[in-house]
């Protein structure tokens, strides 16, 4: 009896230990995460690839020696402590675009190698203060397109050669005083579109290998002079898109090789006559859609790389003629939507080559016959949407150089007649536009510019078409609706490659 009770007891611990086998060997024989994702070596970088797996998890023995983990575009929620824990040598996770609200404190304790992480398209509303604090060799982060409503003030203490920041697109409303101060590599910091107001003055103190900014989408309303002091690398900034009112003088008394700025759709009233005064490797300059009224005298003085200059739809009454004396690369030059009565004879003066010359959506009455004398014009002028009366004779001939404009907009001006010699030495010339004038009468010969391929004069008020000669080689439409032409002689249009659009 004794005996039977202790074969029956045996029997029954062997069923268990058969059983708590059987689970066993089935967790060792379930899929190796390279049966479900995509995984290749190449040297010593092992990349294992589970983006769009539908994942709502990741996946389970992961291979302790992969260095590249993708796990983007899935339906990850959540995350586990033991989710990396056995891969040591993991230098590069990207979970972009899951599902991701929150993340463990300690979620990279055992990552110590990892130099990028890319959390961006998440629902994290936070991240943890200690996420990195293992992670001392981060290089590139990215919390972009989140929902994070605060940065934890030591986020970044213990990633000391990190290089690029992504947290734009959140709802971030405040930066902690030295969020940075422990980056001195930092060389690329992301926060557009977020709800900050303000700036701490000392937000980039330490941040000596700063280079590019991007602020633009905030709602910032004032910038310390100082903001920029500790970061003599800066080369890029944005800052379009604010509530910026003015800027301080001396914002970028050290940015030296600063080149590229934009402070577009601000509500800047005035700018400082010496905020460029040191910024002598400005390339690219956008004041966009802001509230000026006048552009002081000496803005630009030593700005002799400049190529691009915004200040469309802004409250511009004049332009100060000497303004481009010192700027003799200006490429493109963008005035629309201001309040211009003129342009001033000496203003291109300096300038080598205007490529781009918007100056449409103004008030311009009279142009000035040698206003381009100095300058060659390429590519494309719009004068368009002014008061313009009349092109002066030989507008296009005061240079000894010749002028390679190919495309001229003079639509919607107050144009009543063309002189012969208005288009003249537009060698290159292939469209233009007069439509919306005035136009009554056009000298023979005015439009004689070989290179022609389309004339719209439609609504003028042209009645005779009888000496004018469209007769050049290259054209192939004449749009002249919308005038009253009822006298037009037979040799007008011979020669032409098409018939006139009526
Ligand atoms: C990673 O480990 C697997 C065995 O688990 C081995 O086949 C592979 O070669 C290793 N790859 C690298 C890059 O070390
Ligand atoms: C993705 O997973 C969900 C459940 O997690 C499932 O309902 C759905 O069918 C899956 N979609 C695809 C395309 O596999
Ligand atoms: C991690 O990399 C080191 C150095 O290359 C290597 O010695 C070690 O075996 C690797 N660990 C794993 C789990 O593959
Ligand atoms: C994170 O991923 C996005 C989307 O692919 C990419 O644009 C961004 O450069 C990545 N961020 C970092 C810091 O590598
Ligand atoms: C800047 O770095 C120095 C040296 O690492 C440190 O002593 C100082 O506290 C840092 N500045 C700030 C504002 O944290
Ligand atoms: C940013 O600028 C664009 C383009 O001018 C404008 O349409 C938009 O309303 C601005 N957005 C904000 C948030 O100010
Ligand atoms: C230009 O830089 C010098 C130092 O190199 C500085 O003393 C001066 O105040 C700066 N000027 C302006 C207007 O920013
Ligand atoms: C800001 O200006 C730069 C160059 O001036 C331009 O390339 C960029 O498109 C602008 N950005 C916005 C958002 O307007
Ligand atoms: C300046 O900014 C405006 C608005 O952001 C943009 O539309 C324009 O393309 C920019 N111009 C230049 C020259 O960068
Ligand atoms: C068109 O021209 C004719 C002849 O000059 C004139 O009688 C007529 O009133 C004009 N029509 C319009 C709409 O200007
Ligand atoms: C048309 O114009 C020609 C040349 O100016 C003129 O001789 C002729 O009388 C005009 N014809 C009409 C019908 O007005
Ligand atoms: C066209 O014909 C008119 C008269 O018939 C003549 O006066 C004029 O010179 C001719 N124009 C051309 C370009 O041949």
């Amino acid at each position: 009896m004794k005996y039977l009770l202790m074969a029956m007891i045996c029997s029954v611990s062997l069923e268990v230990v058969i059983i708590s086998m059987s689970v066993a060997s089935g967790e060792a024989t379930a899929p190796s995460a390279c049966e479900i994702c995509k995984c290749h070596t190449e040297y010593d970088v092992f990349t294992i690839d589970c983006s769009n797996r539908n994942l709502s998890t990741v996946p389970k023995n992961i291979p302790a020696n992969v260095t590249t983990l993708i796990l983007t575009s899935n339906k990850i929620a959540e995350l586990k402590v033991e989710d990396f824990s056995g891969t040591p040598n993991l230098t590069k996770l990207y979970l972009r675009k899951n599902m991701l609200t929150v993340v463990p404190p300690d979620l990279f304790a055992n990552n110590q190698k990892l130099t990028d992480i890319n959390l961006s398209g998440n629902k994290l509303r936070t991240i943890p203060e200690t996420l990195f604090h293992h992670t001392p060799k981060l290089i590139r982060l990215s919390c972009s397109k989140n929902n994070l409503q605060e940065i934890p003030p030591d986020l970044f203490h213990s990633t000391q050669l990190i290089e690029r920041i992504h947290l734009q697109e959140n709802d971030i409303q405040y930066l902690p005083p030295g969020l940075f101060s422990h980056s001195r590599s930092v060389k690329e910091i992301y926060m557009s579109n977020n709800l900050l107001k303000h700036l701490n003055p000392d937000l980039f103190t330490n941040t000596s290998s700063l280079e590019t900014v991007f602020f633009s989408h905030n709602n910032l309303q004032e910038i310390s002079p100082d903001l920029f002091h500790p970061t003599p690398s800066i080369e890029k900034v944005f800052l379009n898109n604010n509530s910026l009112t003015t800027l301080p003088e001396s914002l970028f008394a050290f940015a030296k090789i600063l080149y590229q700025l934009n402070l577009s759709n601000n509500k800047l009233k005035s700018l400082p006559e010496k905020l460029f005064a040191n910024t002598s490797k400005l390339i690219s300059l956008n004041l966009s859609s802001n509230c000026l009224a006048y552009i002081p005298e000496n803005l630009l003085p030593n700005t002799k790389k400049l190529q691009s200059l915004s200040f469309s739809s802004n409250m511009l009454e004049s332009i100060p003629e000497r303004i481009f004396h010192s700027t003799p690369k200006l490429k493109s030059l963008d005035f629309v939507y201001n309040r211009l009565t003129e342009l001033p004879r000496d203003l291109f003066a300096a300038v080598e080559e205007l490529k781009y010359l918007q100056m449409s959506a103004n008030r311009i009455k009279i142009l000035e016959k040698d206003l381009f004398r100095n300058v060659v014009l390429t590519n494309e002028m719009d004068l368009s949407n002014n008061s313009i009366l009349s092109i002066p004779d030989g507008l296009f001939t005061s240079n000894e150089k010749s002028q390679l404009l190919k495309t001229l907009f003079l639509q919607r001006n107050k144009i009543r007649y063309i002189q012969k010699d208005a288009f003249k030495g537009l060698g290159e010339l292939r469209l233009i536009c007069l439509f919306d004038n005035q136009i009554e009468a056009i000298d023979s010969g005015a439009f004689s510019v070989e290179s022609l391929k389309k004339i719209f004069l439609f609504k003028n008020n042209l009645q005779q078409i009888t000496n004018i000669s469209f007769s050049n080689s290259s054209l192939s439409e004449i749009h002249l609706y919308g005038n009253n032409i009822t006298n037009i002689t037979s040799n007008a249009t011979e020669g032409l490659l098409s018939q006139p659009i009526w």
